[in-house]
């Protein structure tokens, strides 16, 4: 494994779980990999392994009091969190995820991670029945809302006797989604213009037609794109997420609305991904009143709304142009149509009937295809994840030949 010239600098935050054995050997893999390792321990992770062995392994003190001065003077909480170029929390216990995502920073590690502005990756381990809790699965949610990356644990047999999900991955695993996330800033130059979320088409002033989209595919791509470097220039759907800091953002709410938006972006960006749920109809008559209640069924006449991916393929002057195809059956045969069809030179499939896929959740399974012909099936993993995987194809994709 070979990361940068820059040595990178991992600041690892372990907490207190019986997975605090693989945290060594995780500090282990990202030394021999290049990396510099800061470790920073709970009190309560010092009940399972001693700081000697981290300090041993990693070749610095390792931190675990606020108040120390001594520690203080060596180390620094704010130095820490700012040398950091990844942060990783491994293993995160159900304590430490539910105090990062509610703001609680009474030791050490919490307090270095409310400072740091470095990405955050979070491994978590712990008893099946407290995975599953829907309280830690609520924080969770709001832990990738805001953007940190989350590594789904491994499932087997756990140390308090039952078996299921909720182990530590493996080290190795984990060391590869550290290189991953260290990835540089290879994005610089390019200017992306990205459409997320659902149209509404209006059927009276209180009614209208839509899809379920929530946004969350293509404000990941955003936020990815961003991270990587990239202007983003993000024209979306009515969706209940935070504009991503950084993004130009256009919010829209019809098909027709979302079309004139994208055309006033599209002369300034170098590439366009549609991951938008756009309407493909509109009521043909929109009343001015409510439709009010009554007897006999009602006639709703549709007509179609342009193709605006089509229209920018036929305009597309040298642009990389990447769709989204949301298939329910038939998904490589139908996305290969639409790539041809819209001129396109990547597209991302998803089959929308699969658990885990599609609309809503915050995971995605995808088949990429590209204009080379290439294919390649991706599994279930973040749509943050996969928003990486596909500005990685796309980066392929430019490569000269
Ligand atoms: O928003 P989420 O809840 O995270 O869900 C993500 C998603 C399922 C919406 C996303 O992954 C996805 O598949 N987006 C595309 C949905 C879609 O409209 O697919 P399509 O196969 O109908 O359209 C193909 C492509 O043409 C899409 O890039 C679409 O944006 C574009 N299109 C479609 C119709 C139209 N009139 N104009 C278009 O530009």
């Amino acid at each position: 494994m070979t990361i940068g010239v820059k040595q990178p600098s991992i600041v690892l935050g372990v907490s207190g779980g019986i997975a605090c054995y693989k945290a060594v050997e995780l500090v282990r893999l990202l030394v021999k990999a290049g990396c510099s390792v800061q470790v920073i321990m709970t009190r309560s992770a010092m009940e399972f392994v001693t700081p000697l062995t981290f300090q041993t392994l990693s070749g610095h003190p390792v931190a675990s009091e606020t108040f120390n001065l001594t520690q203080e003077s060596e180390i620094g909480h704010i130095n820490l969190a700012d040398s950091a170029d990844l942060f990783v929390i491994a293993p995160a216990t159900a304590n430490i995820i539910g105090k990062i995502a509610n703001g609680i920073a009474d030791d050490l590690l919490t307090t270095v991670l409310m400072a740091t502005q470095a990405p955050l990756l979070i491994a978590p381990a712990m008893n099946i029945h407290m995975y599953e809790n829907p309280i830690l699965q609520e924080n969770l949610r709001k832990l990738r809302r805001v953007g940190y990356h989350l590594l789904e644990p491994a499932e087997g047999f756990l140390a308090c006797g039952y078996e299921g999900k909720g182990r530590l991955p493996d080290p190795e695993k984990i060391a590869e989604e550290v290189q991953r996330l260290l990835k540089p800033k290879d994005l610089i130059g390019e200017r992306f213009l990205i459409t997320a979320g659902p149209n509404r088409e209006p059927l009276d002033p209180v009614r209208y037609l839509s899809n379920r989209s929530s946004g969350k595919m293509g404000y990941a791509l955003a936020r990815a794109a961003l991270r990587r470097g990239a202007a983003v220039a993000l024209v979306t759907g009515p969706t209940a997420l935070a504009a991503p800091a950084g993004a130009r953002t256009t919010q829209v709410t019809t098909a027709a609305e979302m079309r004139a938006a994208v055309l006033k972006e599209f002369s300034t960006s170098t590439a366009v991904i549609m991951a938008a749920a756009v309407s493909d109809y509109r009521p043909v008559m929109r009343a001015d009143k409510k439709i009010k209640h009554g007897k006999y069924p009602i006639e709703l006449r549709l007509e179609p709304n342009p193709d605006i991916l089509k229209e920018l393929g036929a305009a597309k002057d040298g642009r990389l142009l990447i769709g989204f195809a949301a298939e329910t059956e038939a998904l490589t045969a139908n996305a290969a149509k639409k790539l041809t069809e819209k001129n396109l030179d990547m597209i991302v499939a998803n089959d929308v009937t699969q658990e885990g896929s599609g609309f809503d959740g915050d995971s995605n399974i995808a088949t990429i295809l590209d204009r080379t012909g290439a294919t390649c099936a991706l599994p279930l993993m973040s749509k943050d994840d996969l928003a990486d995987r596909i500005f990685d194809h796309f980066l392929e994709l430019k490569k000269p030949r």
